[in-house]
């Protein structure tokens, strides 16, 4: 008995220290960030936490694709990295992004290893892709000018959050998901190139460096 009591003891001190910095700085947003309330007044954009490892759901379709992948993903701003390892259709895969390698024209250096009929031999590609997981700083809200878009509902998140738009490489709106202790929850945007629509859920978040 006292074993076991040990061992839970141990596991839930573990678990604390491994989300403490999911939960550090957590505030309830003020009644000027709601949108009717007659406080109401647009908030400075915050500093974000962008480097973490989370899970993810992310939807991507236009007129002629519907693409839903489910999976796990390292953002890492300090190392220039984004590794997402997903599931689809028929196939897994592990994409790493390499944003310190890109174009001009911003697409960005990508190693794909996929099993498309697992458990064969993996196939590896290499190439400049536009990638759907952009690497955020933690002042992208602040550099990008964001302008504040509502405490709104997200399917995976508890609670409201706040969204704020932003324009990213100078042409795709963007909106941003930001969870009442300023860890990125979301992003959702437009291609208005590819007339393409893309929604991603980040839930399970673990805040803090991470290594790809
Ligand atoms: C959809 O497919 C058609 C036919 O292949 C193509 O002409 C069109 O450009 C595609 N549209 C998009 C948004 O990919
Ligand atoms: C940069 O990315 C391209 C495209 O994936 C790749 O061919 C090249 O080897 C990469 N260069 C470096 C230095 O990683
Ligand atoms: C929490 O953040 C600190 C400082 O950034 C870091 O040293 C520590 O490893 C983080 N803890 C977790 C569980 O990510």
């Amino acid at each position: 008995m006292k074993f076991f009591y040990s061992i839970f003891s141990l596991l839930t001190a573990l678990g604390a220290s491994a989300k403490s910095n999911s939960t550090k700085s957590c505030h309830e947003f003020p009644s000027s960030m709601i949108e009717y309330s007659g406080n109401f007044q647009q908030p400075l954009p915050p500093l974000i936490k962008t480097e973490f490892e989370t899970s993810f759901i992310q939807h991507k379709w236009n007129v002629n694709l519907s693409h839903i992948q489910v999976g796990y993903i390292y953002f890492s701003p300090s190392q220039g990295l984004v590794r997402v390892d997903e599931a689809y259709q028929g196939g897994l895969a592990t994409s790493v992004f390499n944003y310190a390698n890109t174009t001009d024209d911003g697409l960005v250096d990508n190693i794909l290893t996929s099993f498309d009929s697992y458990p064969d031999q993996p196939t590896v590609w290499q190439g400049y892709v536009q990638s759907n997981y952009p690497l955020f700083g933690d002042d992208i809200l602040v550099s990008g000018d964001a302008v504040f878009a509502g405490l709104v509902k997200r399917d995976h998140v508890q609670g409201l959050v706040a969204s704020w738009s932003i324009m990213y490489a100078g042409s795709i709106p963007v909106t941003v998901f930001v969870d009442s202790c300023g860890v990125m929850v979301g992003y959702d945007y437009f291609s208005p190139g590819l007339r393409t629509r893309v929604t991603t859920d980040l839930f399970n978040t673990i805040v803090g460096p991470v290594k790809v």
